[in-house]
């Protein structure tokens, strides 16, 4: 692995401490962006179409021209993981409207500001695979349209930070009525009556490339799947997980201090962490 970052910052290659974007640029001063974040397995991506389609979609929700072709960013991507080879790694692509004097409305054709940055992909620790996560609710605070993957991210930073306050790995947004949305980084599922539930995709959760995963794994394995507003003091839960890019599914064994089930992480949360695994094993041994 070489020594220095490098990232990629409107057309060229750079090295990461010599990678700046201008103070006007409107992400900067609105939060006016998207991104995405992508796994690469041994140089072989997971899912790296869907994260791009699912930036397209975010880009056309707040009318921001994708600045490149989805193949394109795609070869950009592999580019910048070539820079940045970690056998397992985290690819952040993030666009922005551009830079403009500072002013809320656009009235001229803008440039958008287009950056990908690598890291090593983190790996959740045995302790934590073996006792399970935990995790705190929290009243949704967030705006209304968690279905896009904005960088305006102040109340997950909020949540996430409360979350470390209380030793605890992720805090889930709660709905007025008491149901469970998604975490600050993750979807959340959870086993009811042996029925894989989660939150339907709608304005209040993102549309998880993991979930869908998830989803799909448990029913090719038989499980039942149902997409419905979920509490977590129903009768008949047992398991609880999250899902994302860089953790695949984590089981959850606590929640505001209360055990979820007997405690220990779920037989299939852990069945389709593994079959997640799985793929990616097969995957890494493609790349
Ligand atoms: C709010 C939110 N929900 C869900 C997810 C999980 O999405 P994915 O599985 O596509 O990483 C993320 C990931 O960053 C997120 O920020």
């Amino acid at each position: 692995m070489k020594k220095h970052l490098v990232a990629y910052v409107n057309n060229t290659f750079v090295p990461l401490n010599k990678a700046y974007i201008h103070i006007e640029d409107r992400g900067f001063q609105f939060a006016d962006g998207v991104y995405e974040v992508v796994a690469c397995f041994g140089g072989a991506y997971l899912d790296l179409m869907p994260h791009l389609q699912r930036l397209e979609k975010s880009c056309i929700a707040i009318a921001i021209g994708l600045p490149k072709s989805l193949n394109e960013l795609q070869n950009l991507v592999e580019k910048a993981y070539q820079e940045n080879p970690f056998e397992d790694a985290m690819i952040y692509i993030q666009i922005t409207r551009g830079v403009s004097p500072r002013a809320h409305v656009v009235d001229k054709p803008m440039t958008p500001t287009l950056v990908i940055t690598v890291r090593e992909l983190p790996k959740p620790s045995e302790e934590k695979l073996k006792q399970g996560t935990k995790a705190i609710t929290m009243q949704d605070i967030r705006w209304k349209h968690c279905e896009i993957k904005s960088i305006a991210l102040l109340a997950n930073v909020m949540g996430k930070q409360e979350s470390l306050k209380q030793h605890v790995d992720e805090a889930f947004w709660l709905d007025q009525q008491g149901h469970v949305l998604e975490g600050c980084a993750t979807n959340v599922l959870a086993v009811i009556g042996g029925v894989l539930v989660t939150h339907p995709l709608d304005h209040q959760v993102l549309g998880g490339i993991t979930r869908t995963m998830a989803l799909q794994v448990a029913k090719g394995a038989g499980v039942d799947i149902e997409e419905r507003p979920w509490k977590l003091d129903e009768i008949g839960l047992t398991e609880c997980m999250m899902s994302s890019t860089t953790n695949a599914v984590l089981p959850v064994c606590m929640v505001d201090k209360k055990e979820v089930g007997d405690g220990k992480p779920g037989e299939i949360s852990l069945r389709i962490r593994n079959m997640i695994l799985r793929n990616i094993k097969a995957l890494r041994k493609r790349g």
